[in-house]
């Protein structure tokens, strides 16, 4: 089994490579598919969660070339199967947006019903509720969602309850090809969901308003290929911005767009670090101690919850007492238990934590519990005085490309190793 070994204590410095944005990806490769015509995306990133995207897409009839390592072209001509069911699929939750394109495009799907995952429940009664309303019928069988709309989808009026990424975009792939116009209220305003949106104009949709909460669809009957950049991943820029700030660093996060990273950015000031921004770079200073400070996951503008692990093992390092709300999942400190193992002092009751920050982590043998929470344990373990060993690395390989390499490039002491001699080795190296 893959792991990660981390020897900490080196603070990280100099310049990083942002990669595109996975849930923008996972969303616009789903796309691509609503159009006979041939389709390239760039800025793809190499990661499991796309890769099982694109192998969902090949098993229906969709023929992918790759390009280069972050290229692909797709042509969805060939599809002729509607039903995806193949054992990967139910691995992403992300497949929900092969129901949407497919039901725009040939008026009906079934997909495999993707389940709840480590982070929460995750219902999608939004999903269905926008469908119906689209003039879809839609009911679970045997484990998959059938969504049939007869010849086409109509427009129609939808009110999301809650502010969902997922329901909002896959409404609008399905609304783009509806008969007449659609508004979504209450639309997610993520900045993924606005590069869905840009993504489905460029192929001939009429899409507006993504961004705000209102989103407006007037339907067409057939969409063009394109070729379309996707945009920087905000997660993965902020996750680095926050390494900076635990291991007291100094790194320039590259390829960036700033205006994404605001509220990542405000909360690192808060805590003491420096952050300058130019037009597609943002530079975290952290020379002095970190102070304490409250943050609550919210949709965006608001802070990422995609973002909450990270902060909160900045917090656990942080001087004073930190409060952590969580908002949108109802599981997402799993984690915590693992970091308390480092030495962290935190108090989970219910959607908060409660965290007096301590001076030092120390290094322990941990394990990832899903893809952002790995990712911030091997910060904690970046931190850490000694060495962190962290198992189920597969959940971060799911979001993070080259994750350890990067981590490499900036000074850090972190290697993928596969048995017990590569960890002597390591140990042996890092002394
Ligand atoms: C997306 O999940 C992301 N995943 C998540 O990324 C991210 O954490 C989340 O948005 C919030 O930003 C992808 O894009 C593939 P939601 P999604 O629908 O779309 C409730 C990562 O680490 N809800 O915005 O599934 C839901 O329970 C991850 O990259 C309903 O009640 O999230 C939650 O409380 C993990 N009914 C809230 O809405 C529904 O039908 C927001 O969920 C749908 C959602």
């Amino acid at each position: 089994m893959e792991q990660y070994a981390i020897k900490g204590g080196n603070p990280l410095v100099g310049e990083v490579e942002i990669g595109g944005a996975k849930n923008a990806a996972l969303a616009i490769l789903a796309a691509s598919i609503m159009t006979d015509e041939t389709v390239v995306i760039e800025n793809v990133p190499d990661v499991r969660d796309t890769n099982v995207m694109m192998q969902a897409m090949e098993s229906i009839g969709a023929v992918i070339e790759r390009i280069d390592r972050h290229t692909v072209k797709i042509s969805g001509k060939s599809i002729r199967d509607i039903a995806i069911e193949d054992d990967y699929i139910k691995k992403i939750r992300a497949s929900y947006y092969l129901l949407g394109a497919l039901l725009g495009k040939h008026g009906k799907a079934q997909v495999a019903l993707p389940g709840g995952c480590n982070i929460g429940l995750r219902p999608i009664d939004q999903h269905i509720k926008g469908f119906r309303a689209l003039g879809a019928d839609v009911r679970i069988e045997h484990g998959l969602i059938i969504a049939e709309a007869g010849q086409h989808l109509r427009g129609g009026h939808i009110y999301m309850d809650v502010v969902t990424v997922g329901a909002t975009i896959d409404v609008m792939l399905a609304a783009s090809m509806a008969n007449g116009i659609t508004i979504i209220e209450n639309a997610a305003k993520e900045p993924h969901v606005v590069d869905v949106a840009n993504f489905l104009n460029s192929m001939g949709a009429c899409v507006r308003g993504a961004g705000t909460d209102v989103i407006r669809i007037k339907g067409v009957n057939k969409l063009h290929g394109t070729e379309y950049a996707i945009i920087p991943d905000q997660i993965e820029a902020g996750t680095f911005m926050f390494a900076a700030a635990v291991t007291k660093g100094d790194v320039t996060v590259k390829n960036i767009i700033p205006k994404h990273l605001e509220s990542i950015s405000a909360k690192l000031i808060e805590i003491g670090c420096e952050v300058e921004e130019s037009d597609d770079a943002v530079r975290v200073v952290a020379s002095k101690p970190l102070t304490h400070t409250h943050v609550k996951t919210l949709p965006y503008p608001g802070f990422p919850t995609d973002m909450q692990p990270q902060i909160t093992v900045a917090l656990g390092l942080s001087r004073g007492t930190s409060i952590v709300t969580e908002s949108i999942f109802e599981n997402r400190f799993k984690y915590v238990d693992e970091l308390t193992k480092m030495g962290a002092s935190i108090k989970v009751e219910g959607n908060t934590a409660i965290i007096d920050g301590v001076s030092k982590y120390t290094g322990a043998g941990i394990s990832a519990p899903d893809l952002r929470a790995g990712a911030a344990l091997v910060m904690a373990g970046l931190a850490a005085e000694g060495t962190t060993i962290i198992d189920d690395i597969k959940f971060i390989e799911r979001g993070y490309e080259d994750f350890h390499i990067k981590l490499q490039g900036l000074g850090a002491q972190v290697e993928k190793i596969n048995s017990e001699r590569e960890l002597q080795k390591f140990r042996l190296k890092t002394g």
